[in-house]
């Protein structure tokens, strides 16, 4: 009997809590955790919060037992607002040394993405979120979380997103917004890789970053075929030969500072990659929609700079086609010329990414940049050797390598530094009839020798990375913030920070 007593109450209370949150707000607070501690540490914020609510709050928790880093416990009816989402923050000094990872920062991103996660789930459509401590980070995991990719649905089935947004009496708002800035820039660029190749071809790329970037006073020159004969591209040209969609080349610049000198972005924008006639296999071909992932970087960490008003002099080059089979298409054995003059067999059609960043590394070194930055869903092998959470980075400067690296550390999304030996050099340009081969000869090292091959089309002096992103292009399993699902922009909040703090002209 008091069973069923007790039962038809929370019933009822159940019944007027889901039908009350649609309209309501919802906090999320944080809370630490040491190991072998029960005791409560709040943040500042939290702990004033708690008082507000005469320590009830804190008796509920002492009540369900310790929050763990990611997780999270609502509490209804409890001060000002309806619903409150208590994140777990961890210990930061639980992070292992070896991870490179800024453990506090970290923490925050998967506390505040757990959070907004929790209240989300529980239709309050007004989350508030205070700065635990680091607002920046908070901005990030959850404006990261509150992504949802579902452009193709019908209306009435599409799932409202709440609006997030800071606690009005939390401190710290211009980093929050910095936060925003950023992770909403990244969300762009998980829109742009994860669209189906149909609805985002080369032309359809260039328009709606001329859209979005031009309205972020960014130039965005939008180059075409024409143009690409007049610099002598052959060998981007021998990539966009077997499609029948025109090819575009992006030209952008931030000027945020007077340096003559500008930082140089190239970004692979291959909108759909078939292999072309070395065709690839059929399964997951769909995720090669997504192989314009360093043009979505380069576009959104511009973006994301310019924002945020960086004082640096940054331009992206974009060379954007699709890679298919047809009459006209490029095929194996054809050797066609870049824009340096050298000559390039083409063995392997798939192998098309180096291609058209052999050009536009080429047209980039035109404008005597600072240093050269390259970023491409480049080569299968790199995910064989880092799995899907770190980026691998090739470097000719070890300074603009340690900048990289830190940047990583910071913000969560890792680099890995690998070799550029002369041994790989050789497998691409030890050959008899032609400059180049655009497959190593070698077995195995195809991340290394795809590097190796790019290095050939940037001039000696000029300090260079290659960033490969295969690996962490979709479905990324490390960062819960981020999501384990879809098409993921990373890692360009990585950029940002490096772009900021290495291209800048002290
Ligand atoms: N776009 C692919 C690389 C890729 C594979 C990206 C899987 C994301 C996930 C690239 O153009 C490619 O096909 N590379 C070949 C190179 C090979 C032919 C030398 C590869 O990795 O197999
Ligand atoms: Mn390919
Ligand atoms: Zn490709």
């Amino acid at each position: 009997m008091a069973f069923l007593v007790r039962g038809s109450i929370s019933t009822v209370r159940l019944w007027s809590r889901s039908y009350a949150s649609m309209s309501k707000k919802g906090l999320v607070l944080g809370v630490y955790s040491s190991e072998g501690k029960d005791e409560v540490k709040f943040t500042p914020y939290a702990q004033k919060y708690s008082e507000s609510t005469a320590g009830k709050l804190l008796e509920q928790i002492n009540i369900c037992g310790p929050i763990k880093s990611g997780q999270t416990r609502i509490f209804w009816e409890l001060g000002k607002f309806p619903a409150v989402a208590v994140a777990g923050l961890g210990d930061a000094s639980k992070w292992d040394e070896l991870d490179e990872i800024d453990g506090a920062k970290e923490n925050v991103r998967i506390a505040a993405a757990a959070g907004v996660r929790a209240l989300s789930a529980n239709k309050i459509a007004e989350i508030v979120v205070e700065d635990m401590e680091h607002p920046q980070q908070a901005a990030e995991g959850a404006t990261l979380a509150n992504y949802k990719f579902q452009a193709f649905k019908s209306k009435d089935k599409q799932t409202p997103l709440p609006a997030v947004t800071f606690a009005e009496d939390a401190s710290g708002k211009a980093d929050w917004e910095r936060g925003v800035i950023i992770a909403e820039a990244q969300n762009f660029a998980r829109v742009l890789m994860e669209t189906p190749a149909n609805h985002m071809t080369p032309s359809i790329f260039a328009d709606t970053v001329k859209q979005r970037l031009g309205a972020a006073n960014v130039e965005v020159l939008v180059h075409d075929e024409a143009w690409a004969k007049e610099k002598k591209m052959g060998s981007f040209l021998s990539v966009t030969n077997g499609s029948n969609e025109p090819p575009r080349f992006l030209e952008l610049t931030y000027r945020g500072s007077q340096d003559e000198q500008c930082v140089a972005l190239v970004g692979k924008g291959i909108t759909f990659d078939s292999g072309g006639i070395s065709l690839k296999p059929s399964a997951n071909m769909d995720q090669m929609r997504a192989d314009m992932g360093g043009a979505a970087n380069v576009v959104s960490t511009i973006l994301a700079l310019a924002q945020l008003k960086a004082p640096v002099h940054v331009k992206g080059f974009v060379p954007l086609c699709e890679n298919m089979p047809s009459g006209t298409a490029t095929k194996p054995g054809d050797v066609v010329y870049a824009m340096n003059g050298k000559s390039i067999c083409v063995d392997n059609t798939d192998a098309e990414g180096r291609l058209i960043l052999a050009d536009a590394l080429c047209y980039a070194s035109t404008f005597n940049p600072k240093f050269i930055l390259d970023i491409a869903t480049l080569t299968g092998a790199i995910k064989v050797a880092l799995g899907d959470c770190v980026s691998g980075v090739f470097s000719s400067n070890n300074k603009l390598w340690e900048a990289i690296h830190e940047a990583g550390s910071q913000t969560g999304d890792r680099v890995w530094r690998m070799p550029l030996f002369k041994h790989y050099s050789d497998q691409m340009c030890d050959h008899n009839g032609y400059d180049l081969n655009n497959l190593g000869k070698g077995k195995g090292g195809g991340s290394c020798t795809a590097a190796a091959f790019l290095r050939e089309f940037v001039p000696k002096g000029t300090p260079w990375l290659h960033v490969d992103i295969a690996g962490v292009m979709g479905d990324c399993s490390d960062q819960s913030y981020t999501g384990s699902k879809g098409m993921s922009g990373r890692p360009m909040r990585t950029l940002v920070e490096f772009v900021t703090k290495a291209g800048g002209s002290a």
